[in-house]
């Protein structure tokens, strides 16, 4: 089975030298890319701008933006089964700039505005193969899950809550929710993201069942 795992955080520059990101280390999609080559499927990792180690067996890809992360995503399904899968793990922008000044922007010629156009929805816009997303959310994740998984078309949402302890950006730990769009919820314990992993791997193989 083919895997394509999107990681990590995008930037969406201003100018330069300034961007537009969040604080996604892509610790969780780099898991799931690990323990996926490690069970011997053919893995594609399109990663945001991270500082982690390529796992071995998994061919990547590293983007900047949001639109760059479609474009190679695009890319790496362009001859995809039904049965592959897009796992979207990527904390992507929702807003870029309207425009890059091609030169670093002085303050005096700033008046404090930012004009913000909307990005690609990944996951909502590829079509033709299976999909598991990620619903981060800060407070209960479990019915944005649900929301998203039917309005993306996703066949499960991994739901946590970033705001709790020991889980979301930079955390090695993890407690999620595998969410249907029948509105069923599996909740998992708090465990390390290596362990997510495997069970979001493991589910996914199961495929029909999940
Ligand atoms: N996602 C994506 N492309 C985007 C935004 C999100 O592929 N431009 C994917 C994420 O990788 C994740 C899922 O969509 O798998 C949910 O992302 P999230 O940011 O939680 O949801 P949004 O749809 O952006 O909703 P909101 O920000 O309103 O909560």
């Amino acid at each position: 089975m083919r895997f394509v795992v999107t990681a990590g955080p995008t930037r969406e520059y201003i100018e330069p030298v300034r961007f537009l990101s969040n604080p996604s280390t892509g610790k969780m999609g780099f898991a799931i890319a690990r323990e996926a080559a490690r069970r011997g499927h053919d893995v594609v990792l399109v990663a945001g701008p991270v500082s982690l180690k390529t796992p071995s067996g998994v061919r990547r890809v590293d983007v900047s933006s949001a639109r760059e992360m479609l474009a190679a995503v695009e890319a790496a399904l362009a001859d995809a089964k039904p049965s592959d899968v897009l796992v979207a793990s990527a904390a992507v922008a929702d807003w870029r700039p309207a425009g890059c000044a091609k030169s670093k922007l002085k303050k005096r010629n700033m008046d404090g505005v930012l004009r913000l156009v909307r990005n690609p929805d990944i996951l909502r816009t590829v079509k033709g193969v299976r999909k598991v997303g990620f619903a981060a959310e800060t407070g209960d994740a479990i019915p944005e899950a649900a929301r998203k998984c039917r309005a993306k078309g996703a066949e499960m949402i991994v739901a946590n809550d970033v705001a709790e302890k020991g889980c979301g950006f930079g955390t090695d730990t993890n407690r999620v929710a595998f969410v249907r769009p029948d509105g069923s919820v599996e909740r998992l314990p708090l465990m390390a993201k290596s362990a997510v992993a495997r069970r979001i791997v493991r589910a996914v193989e199961r495929g029909a069942k999940i």
